[in-house]
């Protein structure tokens, strides 16, 4: 099966954490800018390597050029994310006045909410996205997502943060019922946590930060339902990264479901890290025995994991045939370098049409 990019423009990459996402949004990036298109990555947390590849520094958001072999001018941009300035941003962007902003951002919980509040990393990468898919610099705007528990976590995070922003918040912080119904456990923990460091004072500062932020709930909830419309829009293209094992299928029923029930869909499925089937023996001269068993249990156990991996492979594809299913085999090098990941795209990246052939 193929997928469908020349009228796509916005790709967002989802799945639960240590799948491939990143590497793959990196890898989405390279096949499209060399195809001709203005790309930008927008990119969440990629190890070391692949940031250097990216030509990515820690700590800064610019837009970042990463040049490509025979491009002159460069198609690859890529940006990372920091939770922590974007929220800034947007905290002076939802706030009613320049005193509420000034009190939000000075306050001396905020930075900590910012940092453990479940929710944050993935709502301020879905903002980020739409101020990308407002402009207009872009052709192909690949996202990349935080590590959530969850794939779902992602969607209902401006939710979650709107709720937790929520009057009905507040009242429980004045001793009204538990709302943590609300919260997810991540959330919960940090607060416990939270509170055992600072004490019980801490949930009437947070009460009072939670005033301030009164009134920006708003602006939180109607860029929710833009990022809605986003996902349903028929120039977006949702993909789920994620791993054939019986864990990672069941969560990912689960997801299907709810998706389906905002009226969202997936466009496909990422099966990534597949192992090759083992050989059955490595024969070699003047082996040990003791290496020859040694050799042996290591097949073993690569077969038994390639079997069990076809197990999951196969009840994807049954039960999501309605999906096209792509899959990728682990590398045994790393999959850092520009060259390596413009290899690991499992489809054919449709070329700009008017691509002229001098630029490339
Ligand atoms: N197909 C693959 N073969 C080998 N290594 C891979 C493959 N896909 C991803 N990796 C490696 O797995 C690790 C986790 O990938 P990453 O993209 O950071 O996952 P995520 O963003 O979903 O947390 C990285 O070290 C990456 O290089
Ligand atoms: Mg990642």
């Amino acid at each position: 099966m193929t997928l469908e990019t020349k009228n796509k423009r916005v790709f967002l990459l989802g799945g639960p954490g240590g799948v491939g996402k990143t590497t793959l949004a990196a890898s989405l990036g390279v096949q499209f800018a060399k195809a001709g298109y203005k790309t930008v990555v927008l990119t969440v947390d990629p190890a070391r390597r692949l940031a250097q590849a990216l030509g990515l520094k820690t700590f800064s958001f610019d837009l970042q050029p990463v040049p490509l072999e025979g491009q002159n001018e460069p198609k690859l941009f890529a940006s990372m994310l920091d939770t922590q300035r974007y929220f800034d941003k947007l905290i002076s962007r939802f706030a009613l006045s320049d005193e509420q902003r000034d009190r939000v951002l000075n306050h001396r919980f905020y930075r900590i909410m910012v940092d453990h509040l479940g929710g944050t990393h993935e709502y301020a990468a879905m903002e980020r996205l739409l101020e990308f898919a407002e402009g207009s610099e872009f052709e192909k705007i690949i996202v990349d997502t935080p590590p959530s528990q969850n794939a779902a976590d992602l969607l209902s995070a401006p939710q979650r943060l709107a709720a937790f922003m929520d009057n009905s918040v507040l009242k429980w912080f004045q001793g009204q019922k538990p709302v943590f119904a609300l919260f997810r456990h991540g959330t919960k923990a940090a607060l416990k946590l939270l509170e055992k460091i600072f004490g019980s004072e801490f949930l009437q500062s947070l009460g009072e930060v939670l005033t301030d932020f009164d009134g920006m709930q708003a602006g939180f909830r109607k860029r929710h339902l833009q990022v809605i419309e986003l996902l349903k829009s028929s120039s977006t293209s949702f993909l789920l990264v994620t791993y054939p094992s019986e864990a990672r299928f069941l969560e990912t029923r689960e997801f299907l479901s709810t998706i389906k029930s905002q009226g969202i869909s997936l466009s496909g499925i990422i099966l990534n890290r597949i192992e090759a089937p083992a050989p059955k023996e490595v024969s070699a001269a003047n082996l040990s025995q003791d290496d020859a068993a040694r050799i042996s249990a290591i097949l073993g156990y690569y077969s038994a994991m390639h079997a069990q991996q076809a197990i999951w492979v196969a009840e994807f594809e049954k039960t999501m045939r309605d999906l096209p299913i792509f899959k990728i085999e682990r590398r045994n090098t790393q999959v850092h370098d520009l060259s390596a990941l413009a290899d690991l795209t499992p489809f054919q990246v449709d070329l700009k049409d008017d691509t002229p052939h001098s630029s490339s």
